[in-house]
């Protein structure tokens, strides 16, 4: 049987990792988007972010010529393949609910696409979108546009990537579960049959749904894991006033309970990234339009709202006034392996630090390109984590790369000027630290020390 051709729309992260993903399996994709120096890249082999392991698959699959990146041209990449999956940004607005103006777009030349159409052809709706809008926004435009019935003479489809960054490639090929929402039995069908032959002997469990069950699977998922970390760093702001008590053992014998889990349970500074900050913020809007209050995400956005301050707290605890002191920042990246930063935590931190009127040195192993246009002269930048601690009257750890792990109280004594660390990832071992440097550990009761 003829694999299905299949067309991207939007070549960001959850769009290219699906294309690729897809391409590394001999299917044949086309990835669209408006963005000409990203298709440029992805042409030329190279991501357009930095994700471990995307470059060489990427390659692999344009050498093959299974993948292709085009600009535009969406009516014609409709018509030339068989599904298309929309993965389109759907960023914030400033009152948290999601701006739909990329999604309708697209769909508006998919529509377009499909009047001029006569083959079967299914949409499948991939970015993150709230319960309802797969009907009630997709649907319509689709169907003014096409003037044709969605559900008879075309299929729709609703079906959430949970991907990390940072492991994006492996996460699209190895999925714990897959969802398909569908506004028919028939556009379902087709898509099930995609990840069956995509998956084949290593198939996830396949949840068959509705569209907005499917949208708010997504949501919810997300929502359970930020409450889990604002949960656990709640435990940890506990701890610190118990003396001898440390969140990161509380963590582990929490995780052995198989009701609990160990995983999202490292207390930090809190989250970031371009989703769980936006998505939270999503269904709480989306929930509060339907007459909903959900208090409980609006506390889990309010712990992460202040976490990332304690670390100024620490700093101010132990240097007193921060004007003119020196301090080196470990790690900018919202988390390790990549070089994104939005809502990074480290972005509160230092504009707080700015105000108190330190001075700052920052390294990060690959995102201070990105922290630059961000932050522009304001900070300084080093080449090294160790010259990023020269001189420094206080380190703070904020993102846990692996790079940071094997820093040693050496490292520290012998570079800074008062070696004062601030762990706010729980990456070093506070027995060893404590005993040779002031050292602050996020969710330890101090005076254990
Ligand atoms: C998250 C989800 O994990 C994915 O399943 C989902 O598909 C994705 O959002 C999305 O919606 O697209 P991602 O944002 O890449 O993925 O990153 P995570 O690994 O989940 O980390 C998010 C933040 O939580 C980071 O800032 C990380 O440092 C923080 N975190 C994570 C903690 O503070 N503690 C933990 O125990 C785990």
């Amino acid at each position: 049987m003829r694999k299905p051709k299949i067309s991207v729309i939007g070549a960001g992260y959850v769009g290219l990792c699906t294309a690729v993903g897809f391409a590394s399996k001999n299917y044949n994709v086309v990835a669209c988007d408006v963005d000409e120096e990203k298709i440029a890249k992805i042409n030329a082999g190279i991501p357009p972010f930095h994700e471990p392991g995307l470059q060489e698959k990427l390659s692999d699959c344009l050498k093959k010529g299974n993948l292709k990146g085009v600009v535009g041209q969406t009516e014609r990449v409709i018509l030339e393949t068989d599904l298309t999956f929309v993965a389109v940004g759907t960023p914030s607005k400033p009152d948290g609910s999601i701006d739909l103006k990329y999604m309708e777009s697209a769909v508006c030349s998919i529509g377009k696409a499909l009047k001029q159409k006569d083959t079967y052809h299914v949409t499948i709706i991939k970015s993150t979108v709230v319960p309802g809008t797969t009907q009630n926004t997709v649907k319509p435009i689709l169907e003014r546009e096409s003037k044709k019935a969605v559900g008879k003479d075309f299929g729709l489809c609703m079906n959430p990537e949970f991907l990390r960054q940072g492991s994006a490639f492996q996460d699209t090929i190895n999925a714990d579960r897959v969802v398909i929402g569908s506004i028919d039995e028939r556009s379902g069908n087709v898509l099930e049959d995609l990840y069956k032959g995509f998956y084949s002997t290593r198939l996830p469990t396949i949840i068959r749904t509705s569209l907005s069950t499917a949208e708010l699977i997504k949501y919810a998922s997300n929502s359970m894991l930020a409450t889990k970390i604002s949960f656990i760093n709640t435990i940890a702001n506990i701890c610190e006033q118990i003396p001898g008590a440390d969140v990161k053992v509380v963590a582990t014998a929490m995780g052995l309970d198989k009701r609990i889990g160990p995983l999202f349970l490292d207390a930090g500074l809190g989250y970031g990234g371009s989703c769980f900050p936006k998505d939270i913020k999503a269904l709480i809007a989306c929930s509060k339009s339907l007459g909903y209050d959900p208090e409980l995400l609006d506390s889990v956005e309010q712990v992460n709202k202040m976490q990332p301050l304690k670390a100024v707290m620490f700093c101010k605890d132990m240097l007193g006034d921060l004007e003119g002191k020196k301090i080196a920042i470990l790690g900018l990246a919202f988390k390790p392996d990549t070089d994104d930063m939005r809502e990074a935590r480290v972005i509160p931190i230092i504009h707080q630090l700015l105000k108190e009127g330190a001075n700052i040195t920052a390294y990060d192993p690959v995102a201070i390109p990105v922290a630059k246009s961000i932050f522009k002269n304001q900070i300084q930048f080093a080449d090294s984590a160790i010259n990023c601690l020269k001189n420094a009257d206080c380190c703070i750890l904020v993102t846990e790369w692996p790079e940071f792990k094997k820093l040693t109280p050496e490292d520290f004594i012998k570079n800074m000027r008062q070696p004062v660390l601030i762990d706010g990832r729980r990456v070093y071992d506070p027995e060893t630290f404590v005993r040779k440097m002031t050292f602050v550990a996020l969710g330890l009761g101090q005076s254990s020390n």
